[in-house]
């Protein structure tokens, strides 16, 4: 089986974290979000990849993964553009698929449970389509499958985002298709939203006699859409990050369970660790209280703040006597102490004091 990864969109909700990269590279416990969606295929057998870039800098997609043998997998790039929808993106890769059975994710979803079961069960079952569905509390913003009262079994109608939502079971964004679906994709028009939807796709799909079946989703899984939704799968991610220290901390730094310390990293000992949390390599930090639930990037220098729930990417100074918490911090951002308040915030920064 073949996997795509989709990487292309315009990410306007993330701004303006989205004006220097794709919203699929930002880091989620140091680590791209869509690397997950990677790590999820590989381990279920899926080897061969297409990953889908659009215009917001395709080129850090391209430097970052290259072509997959970093990662243990072999990496074609598809381009597309401009972003038209799910199913567009699909269509692309039809000759990349060649005829096989095949999984697409999306690269900003981020699933806990990997893929190697719902992989065995579509490649043994005879169905068209599989897709994984997810109760959500927020019917409104997903795909949303109603399933037959008389046959739960079965599902009945698939639908985008739908006003009056038939039930809150989301479909997630991992599909398990057949080639047959780029038959239905070719008879789509555009949706109210401008795009060629996937969920309209499946929906033809069924419409037109084929079978599609599902599987839940236990666990969680994170669709992250919005600055919000980065920082819950930071958290949730880092629930299960275990413990690792390398390196340079000082014996009497305070550090709990459920830290992981990259190398040449130093901690002085009036500093407070409290997991979970993730630091980066080379890092500098001093009299500060870091965590619960901190992702902090490579070569970062922390000194006297105290830091709860947030991101901080790599190369950033906080040396201020500060608290903040629910904060998503990109690379190369400065944080210090000033007798007169004075920034410097780019196109849509958000600043709440
Ligand atoms: O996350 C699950 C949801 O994903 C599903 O429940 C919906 O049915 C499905 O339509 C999708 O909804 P979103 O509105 O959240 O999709 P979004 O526009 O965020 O795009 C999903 C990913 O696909 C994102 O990583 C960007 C990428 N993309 C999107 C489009 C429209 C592309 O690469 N090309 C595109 O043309």
């Amino acid at each position: 089986m073949k996997g795509i990864i989709l990487h292309g969109g315009h990410g306007t909700r993330l701004r303006p974290l989205t004006h220097t990269g794709p919203k699929q590279l930002l880091p989620i416990a140091n680590k791209p979000m869509s690397q997950y969606a990677l790590e999820d295929l590989k381990k279920a057998g899926v080897t061969e990849i297409a990953i889908i870039i659009g215009d917001v800098y395709p080129e850090k997609v391209k430097e970052y993964y290259g072509d997959g043998s970093n990662f243990g997998v072999k990496i074609s790039y598809v381009y597309q553009d401009a972003p038209k929808g799910i199913s567009h993106a699909i269509r692309l890769c039809k000759d990349f698929v060649s005829g096989d059975r095949f999984i697409v994710y999306l690269g900003d979803n981020v699933l806990r449970k990997d893929l190697t079961d719902y992989t065995k069960k579509f490649h043994t079952s005879d169905s068209d389509a599989m897709i994984l569905l997810c109760e959500v509390d927020d019917p409104q913003r997903f795909g949303i499958a109603e399933l037959d009262k008389d046959n739960p079994g079965k599902i009945k109608k698939i639908s985008e985002k739908p006003k009056d939502p038939p039930s809150n079971l989301a479909v997630i964004g991992i599909y398990f298709l057949t080639p047959k679906i780029f038959d239905v994709i070719d008879k789509l028009k555009p949706s109210w939203r401008g795009e060629y939807e996937i969920t309209e796709a499946l929906q033809l799909l069924m419409e037109e006699g084929n079978k599609i079946n599902y599987d839940t989703v236990t666990g969680w899984w994170k669709d992250t859409g919005t600055p919000e939704d980065i920082i819950h799968a930071n958290k949730l991610v880092l629930d299960s990050i275990g413990t690792e220290h390398q390196f340079l901390i000082d014996k009497d730094a305070k550090i709990t369970d459920g830290v992981v310390v990259g190398k040449g990293t130093t901690i002085t000992s009036d500093s407070v660790i409290a997991g979970p949390a993730i630091i980066g390599k080379n890092c500098k930090i001093e009299s500060a209280k870091i965590g619960p639930y901190v992702s902090i990037g490579d070569n970062c220098i922390l000194k006297d703040c105290n830091i709860e729930n947030s991101i901080i990417m790599s190369e950033c100074t906080i040396d201020s006597k500060t608290y903040f918490s629910s904060s998503i911090i990109a690379h190369g951002s400065e944080i210090t102490d000033s007798a007169k308040r004075q920034f410097l915030l780019g196109e849509r920064s958000q600043l709440k004091l």
